[in-house]
């Protein structure tokens, strides 16, 4: 590996996940996994494989596609998690068990309720472990952010010895400031002096994580843990795209250092992210957000129109954003929407385009103009499509006046059945999912229901995502997508209940 090269450790798959409501199925999985192939990550971390049956279900099946990009599964220091770590990316043809333990004061004494020496002792005997099952092992000190620098040195000192390839920092509370940060990575690595790769991790509860991992590759690190999104858990982690974009837009700073990204699969990959867990970047984020590009002062857009580099630095290119936008309509055949699939960088497969022609010529008779955002929405529907069980053919709804009896007429296909059915409700809403709950012989509780629409326009079609429990279990994601509000909304929980439906059966 180059000395200069800064590896891009991403963790959408398992610290993104953690993201509260951005859970997502396996196929969802699947297709962001090759797509951060696709963008040049050097590892994905798939998931944590002892979580549940449905995680290591996810980062097996990911292992048997992804041949580019290293495939990481995480582990606790404990010999049955480190088993299905291994074990879940066994097919992969890159892999590497990453295993981690607490060594900051707090997490040692009220978490872990162990010494300082049994934590040496355990994270050296989990490297070893996880050595027997692959020679790419990292070794993560959980809290390093608020633990002792002479401590996280004996623990580095020792897992080293143990084997590890990788020792990583994480400031997993997001408590440092970037000078701190960088100052303590210049002592680590100094320190470990190229015996192993020193990796950092960042979370962003101060709003901090980028500039803290910027600062800790000038001091040496050369790989950083990052999502698409800046998605994790509460104020996420360090964001993939804002780093990427630093080191390659100040060269005058970072050069020689580099990352093997190709930023224009930057805004695809935000955008598939966003659809598939339904969390939209703020507008103005930095880089992915809808305004970042956007110039509404007449003293900028006069300076754009005569010299983009008087207000832009990164041009909307370099990250893959396409301002032609071009319109498609009803009378644009299969080789235009091919076409500009392609140019949006998506290679599907033949059955897949047909599929999603289909579906795009049914928009086009209710939809007057068809926009990038329609047609990312529209491939991210089926390249994310899980089987499904149960299938929503028509849905008839009437009476929404105030103090009338609002009510839902459904049919539903299952297992080529079909069956028809009709519920009163406190609202239509109301109405559908008791309808879908009767047919479909659950009770989902609603957790979570957001509405967006995808592109403009009166006739703009509504993206709608749920989360719903069944059985009192952990919320799923459902998602819809039509014309009609109602109509998406019906799809959407038929949606969760079919991804719930396929992880009961792995
Ligand atoms: O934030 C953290 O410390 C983590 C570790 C598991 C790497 O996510
Ligand atoms: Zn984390």
């Amino acid at each position: 590996m180059s000395k200069n090269l800064i590896k891009i450790f991403d963790t959408t798959l398992r610290d993104g996940e953690q993201s509260p409501g951005a859970s997502m199925n396996t196929e969802e999985k699947i297709q962001i996994a090759l797509q951060l192939q696709k963008l040049g990550v050097d590892v994905i971390e798939a998931g944590f494989a002892a979580a549940s049956p449905g995680d290591f279900d996810a980062i097996r099946r990911i292992s048997e596609q992804i041949d580019k990009s290293t495939v990481c599964s995480l582990a606790r220091c404990v010999e049955k998690d480190i088993k299905a770590a291994a074990e879940s990316i066994a097919s992969a043809k890159y892999r590497r068990v990453h295993v981690f333990l607490a060594t900051s004061p707090i997490h040692m004494e009220y978490k872990l309720k162990m010494k300082p020496s049994e934590v040496i002792k355990r994270a050296v005997e989990a490297v070893q472990y996880a050595k027997s099952f692959t020679d790419d092992v990292e070794f993560s000190c959980e809290d390093a952010g608020r633990s002792e620098i002479s401590f996280l040195k004996e623990v580095l000192d020792a897992v080293i010895n143990a084997g590890a390839l990788t020792l990583n920092i994480p400031d997993t509370v997001g408590y440092r400031l970037p000078n701190e940060i960088g100052a303590r990575i210049k002592e680590l690595s100094d320190f470990v002096n190229g015996r192993a790769v020193i990796s950092v991790h960042n979370h962003n509860d101060l709003g901090l994580a980028v500039a803290n991992s910027l600062a800790a590759i000038e001091n040496g690190a050369r790989q950083v843990e990052c999502t698409i999104n800046g998605l994790g858990e509460r104020a996420g982690n360090a964001a993939l795209e804002e780093i990427v974009m630093n080191i390659k837009t100040r060269q005058d700073i970072f050069a020689p250092l580099y990352t093997n990204i190709n930023t224009k699969e930057i805004y695809p990959t935000s955008k598939l992210v966003s659809l598939i867990t339904g969390i939209e970047p703020q507008p103005n984020k930095a880089i992915v957000g809808k305004n970042a590009f956007a110039h509404e002062s007449g003293i900028h857009q006069d300076g754009v129109l005569k010299n983009k580099e008087t207000y832009e630095i990164i041009q909307p290119s370099d990250i893959g954003l396409d301002r032609n936008n071009l319109v498609l309509g009803k009378h644009s055949g299969r080789h235009a929407f091919k076409d500009r699939l392609q140019s949006l960088g998506y290679t599907l497969k033949d059955e897949e385009v047909n599929e999603a022609f289909e579906k795009f010529k049914l928009l086009a008779d209710r939809k007057k103009e068809i926009f990038d955002d329609d047609l990312r929405a529209l491939v991210a529907e089926e390249i994310t499509k899980i089987p499904q069980i149960f299938e929503l053919i028509t849905l008839q709804l009437s009476d929404c006046n105030p103090g009338g009896v609002p009510n839902a007429a459904i049919t539903i296909r299952h297992h080529d059945q079909l069956i028809t059915d009709a519920a009163i409700g406190n609202g239509t809403m109301d109405a559908v999912f008791k309808v879908i709950d009767r047919v479909c012989g659950v009770g989902g509780e609603l957790k979570d229901y957001k509405v967006d629409a995808v592109s403009q326009g009166k006739d703009a079609l509504a993206k709608v995502i749920v989360k719903v429990a069944f059985d009192g279990g952990k919320p799923i994601i459902g998602h819809g997508l039509n014309v009609d509000t109602m109509y998406a909304t019906a799809q959407a929980y038929i949606g969760a209940l079919n991804s719930y439906m396929s992880m009961k059966q792995v």
